[in-house]
């Protein structure tokens, strides 16, 4: 090509572009994936938009299938709904919503899910997604799809009525999906959103019409996480700038640094003055340049902070964890561990919860080893080779705690990320990237339920063991009660019985203190005891 004409071809595109000829970055690669990732993408919204509204959630879900690989979706919540003025973009504009911009532990995070579901469905089928939004009193009815050059939705209202309903229906085709029940199925994905989330209930109707209820166990929606504002050490120099320039309010640069951040005091103001003397803090905020607000973040890393607010992270919870645990799998032996709240990059805060069952209902079980990850109790069920959840359980010394061979134990283990921002690999949101300050907590968490079960394992060893010599013991007691009785004139019966006794009375506190013993229990010595 000649040179002058290369830039013939250069041209502008939107992220709906983008994202439509890269939708497997979105998690659309595979027919059951497909699938289970548009029913994650709403059902999300669905727990979200409840919680939010202080609404008890219950969720409907029915796919149908149409043909081959093509199915009917509906999705109902009994959410607040969408005003009509924002359902077009709701499901049909990318990077548009509720939540991208704020501080607040939910599962959506990027304003990219429902409109994805949207495209995915228009270009797999040409047909658009049917809205029914019953929002304050009203139902609005309207198809929708995308004008993927301008990512814009395009909106066909077909009816508005009054209505004592609320919530969000969503009705869509998609061809290319398919509905199975197997561990990267709906079901499986629905089955673990009811483990991390017993205040919901879910119904779920298969494509053979069977229904599926996964009953709400807990009569209370989750204490609500609270809103924050970014905490100064997790800041950019740019995003320092945006702030500043989109800042309405504030006259004085210190006034919009006590307001846009958290734990950033009128005290706190005064120490960044004595560092950066050569900033003005009184002008508007809106003159910052690039300089100053550089040496402003730079200054953030010399002052002492008070840690983000950690009443913005909320657990699924010990209690909560166990009794889904016990009820799917009961296991012999349940650990569950709470990490205390921590920061990465500085100022975003999340903490960890794990999990680990062994046994019982696990011995024999399909699957050995099983990882179960969730992330604000979202059930991550793809990508996890690149997981810094999955790579952390892999990496750990397993036979430190008395478990030879994680992938071959009855053995399950569930982690749950809790974040006002979880750092996921891509806009699929499947993986959590390996964070540094995330991963260290991820290991601590995992380790200290690890020591639990090897607690258990290692007295169940004991036990295994004390049984193991009393049988081998007693297989010599009636040839010494014989010969004893006949050096002691005394009757074989008796002695017998006094041997035994002997035995029971040694072992029933968990066998003797005698050194050469012990040293046999924790080498596990098999047969030495004959001697
Ligand atoms: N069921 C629902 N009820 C009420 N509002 C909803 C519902 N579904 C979506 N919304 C609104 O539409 C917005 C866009 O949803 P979308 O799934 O595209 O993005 P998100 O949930 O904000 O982030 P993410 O891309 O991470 O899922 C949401 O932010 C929310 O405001
Ligand atoms: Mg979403």
């Amino acid at each position: 090509m000649a040179e002058e004409d290369i830039f013939k071809q250069f041209r502008e595109h939107s992220v709906a572009e983008f994202f439509k000829k890269n939708r497997q970055m979105l998690g659309f690669s595979g027919k059951v994936r497909s699938l289970t990732m548009i029913v994650h993408e709403f059902v999300t919204n669905s727990l979200d938009a409840c919680e939010e509204a202080g609404v008890l959630p219950e969720i409907f879900v029915q796919a149908e299938e149409l043909g081959s690989d093509h199915y009917r979706l509906t999705v109902k919540d009994n959410g607040p709904g969408i005003p009509k003025s924002h359902v077009g973009k709701a499901l049909g504009q990318m990077l548009a919503g509720t939540k991208f911009h704020r501080y607040l532990q939910q599962r959506g995070q990027q304003g990219i899910g429902a409109s994805a579901c949207t495209m995915f469905s228009y270009l797999t089928t040409g047909q658009p997604t049917k809205a029914m939004s019953s929002y304050k009193g009203k139902k609005v009815t309207a198809n929708i799809t995308i004008d993927f050059k301008g990512n814009k939705p395009v909106v066909e209202v077909l009816g508005e009525e009054p209505t004592e309903d609320r919530g969000l229906t969503v009705v869509a085709e998609f061809k290319d999906v398919r509905y199975e029940r197997s561990n990267y199925g709906v079901y499986e994905y629905l089955r673990r959103t009811a483990l991390a989330n017993p205040h919901c209930s879910i119904t779920l109707v298969e494509p053979n019409k069977e229904q599926v209820v996964f009953p709400r166990s807990v009569q209370a929606n989750p204490p609500r996480p609270f809103e924050i504002k970014p905490h100064p050490l997790g800041i950019s120099t740019h995003d320092l700038l945006e702030f500043a320039k989109h800042n309405k309010e504030n006259r004085k640069i210190s006034a919009f640094l006590q307001n846009a951040f958290s734990r950033l005091s009128a005290a706190k103001v005064d120490e960044l003055r004595t560092i950066l003397p050569d900033v003005d803090l009184d002008k508007d905020p809106t003159e910052l340049d690039w300089n100053e607000a550089e040496k402003i973040v730079k200054a953030f890393q010399q002052v002492k902070w008070i840690a983000p607010a950690m009443d913005s992270l909320v657990p699924i919870g010990k209690e909560q964890i166990e009794a889904s645990f016990t009820s799917i799998f009961s296991p012999d032996v349940l650990v569950v561990t709470e990490r205390s709240p921590k920061v990465y990059r500085g100022g975003i805060p999340f903490m960890v919860e794990a999990g680990i069952a062994y046994g019982g209902g696990l011995v024999g079980a399909e699957k050995k080893g099983e990882v179960m990850r969730f992330s604000n109790r979202v059930p991550l069920l793809f990508d996890s080779g690149g997981c810094a959840i999955t790579e952390t359980i892999k990496t750990l010394d397993w036979g430190r705690y008395d478990i030879k061979n994680f992938e071959n134990e009855p053995i399950a283990v569930l982690v749950n990320l809790v974040s006002v921002h979880v750092p996921y690999t891509s806009a699929g949101k499947q993986a959590v990237s390996p964070e540094e300050d995330v991963m260290e907590e991820i290991k601590l968490a995992v380790m200290e339920a690890s020591r639990g079960v090897q607690r258990y394992l290692s007295g169940k060893r004991k036990a295994h063991d004390i049984a193991t010599k009393k049988k081998v013991i007693g297989r010599y007691v009636p040839q010494l009660a014989g010969d004893l009785a006949t050096l002691s004139g005394d009757k074989k019966d008796r002695v017998e019985k006094l041997l035994t006794r002997i035995i029971e009375e040694k072992y029933q506190d968990g066998g003797d203190e005698d050194p050469e013993t012990k040293q046999e229990t924790s080498e596990e010595s098999g047969g030495g005891e004959e001697e």
